[in-house]
């Protein structure tokens, strides 16, 4: 087993790379770090030097996941013991800037998975305008096949699973944080949304004051979820990448199997479990995530390997 423990970024192939990064720039307030020649943008959250890639191209989707792994095993054993798993990977070297080297791989549903033990910390910090995320905090996923997926992660990256919504929704975590990853079964293979955490409440309706003056509508929320109780609201990116913004996710206690208590959980101690509805507060849903998989392609096969 691989032990990732840290979401590092998502990277974007897009059709607009000079919309997306006024978007990640001045209405979330991240930091434009690097520019290659190629026009390829590399955007920061605050503390690395990237968490965000974003490269010109015909189509508009996620490309590749990055995770940070530590340091318990180098990248050419972790190199053999993908292949004595059948997973064929290779190592790069200098292929973004910041990153050294890294090794990159494919999961079962064809998301290039690009792990990593070190990144330059050279970003100016935070951004002083716009909502200025924590984190860059879970990406979920629509998999074809969620469950081969999720044995995936759980078996070869060491991720927990910590709940789960009908039988559709499959929430991992790789750290203390309920979930920094999620696998939803879907028809189609794509990006079902990624998620950056605020502060605090205060700050959840902050960002839509925010996204309103660039008059980018809130689709769904504020409303607290029910796995991972994290209060949570939905808009989309200028590709039409459906981007969520939390806060308040509930804090996973593995050596106890439990969630850290708060005094909004109905179960004490708060098991993960499978929940039959998406939010606690009733809330209605506004935009319909089938109709989203309606019209979203197949992302494009990943094909560096
Ligand atoms: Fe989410």
């Amino acid at each position: 087993m691989i032990p990732v423990y840290r979401l590092g970024y998502a990277s974007f192939q897009t059709k607009d790379v000079e919309a997306m990064i006024e978007y990640y720039t001045n209405v979330l307030g991240c930091v434009l770090v690097d520019r290659a020649d190629d026009g390829t943008a590399y955007i920061s959250n605050g503390l690395e030097h990237h968490n965000i890639i974003l490269k010109a191209s015909n189509h508009s989707y996620l490309d590749a996941i990055g995770w940070q792994v530590n340091r318990l095993n180098s990248l050419q054993q972790i190199r053999s013991f993908l292949k004595e798993k059948g997973i064929a990977s290779e190592i790069l070297h200098d292929a973004q800037p910041g990153i050294a080297e890294q090794i990159q791989f494919t999961d079962p549903d064809g998301n290039l998975v690009q792990l990593y033990h070190e990144i330059n910390y050279s970003a100016p910090g935070f951004g002083n305008h716009g909502i200025v995320p924590n984190k860059l905090g879970h990406i979920a996923l629509s998999a074809k096949n969620a469950k081969t997926t999720v044995d995936f992660y759980r078996e070869i990256l060491g991720f927990k699973e910590t709940d789960w919504i009908w039988d559709v929704a499959n929430f991992l975590t790789c750290n203390e944080d309920h979930h920094t990853l999620n696998i939803v079964q879907g028809k189609k293979s794509y990006m079902h949304h990624i998620a950056f955490e605020l502060r605090s409440a205060a700050h959840q309706f902050k960002s839509s004051d925010i996204l309103a003056m660039h008059e980018i509508p809130t689709l769904w929320g504020p409303q607290r979820h029910t796995a991972g109780h994290n209060i949570a609201s939905y808009h989309f990116d200028p590709d039409q990448h459906v981007i969520e913004f939390y806060t308040d996710m509930d804090k996973y206690i593995p050596e106890l199997n439990i969630m850290e208590p708060k005094p909004w959980h109905k179960d004490l101690p708060q098991r993960p479990k499978k929940w039959d509805s998406l939010d606690y507060w009733g809330t209605e849903y506004a935009f319909a995530l089938p109709s989203i998989e309606e019209w979203k392609e197949d992302r494009p096969i990943a094909n560096l390997i």
